[in-house]
This record gives structure tokens, sequence and C-alpha cells, in this order.
């Protein structure tokens, strides 16, 4: 699904720069991939798969790619 459709930023994408790339703030998100860089209203969707994947990185569960890739 895509998050910031300015830039054609999708779930996934977000999920492996944090789960592959170290990402771990909005802002180095931002940096990485542009998400919210031109008219910002992917923010608060892109914090909250943001969020969700630095939550289950830190619970070591996995990052999910393989469930995103498939919804
Ligand atoms: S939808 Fe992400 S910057 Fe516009």
């Amino acid at each position: 699904m895509y998050v910031c459709v300015c830039k054609g930023v999708t779930c996934g994408e977000i999920r492996s720069a944090v789960c592959e790339q170290g990402v771990g703030s909005l802002r180095e998100l931002s940096r990485q991939l542009g998400v919210a860089t031109q008219c910002g209203r992917c923010a608060p969707c892109a914090r909250r798969v943001l969020d969700d994947a630095l939550g289950q990185r830190e619970n070591a569960s996995g990052c999910g790619l393989a469930a995103d890739v498939a919804a």
C-alpha cells in the first residue's frame, strides 16, 4: 500500500528501511526515502508504520515484510 503518494513510497519500503537500514525516526525516513517532504499529508500514516516497524524490530519478532507484501 502506498503511504506517500508524492514520492511513491510504500508501507513495505518503510518497513524495509527500518529493519534493513536502521532508520529510527521520521526525520531519518524523510531523508532516506523522501517521505513527507512535499505535501506532508503522509506524515501521520508514515509515523504509524514507522512506530509499528520499530516495535517489531525491538521485539525481535521480525519486520513482517512478507505479511505486508502479501496484503
Ligand atoms: S503524500 Fe507524502 S509528501 Fe505528499
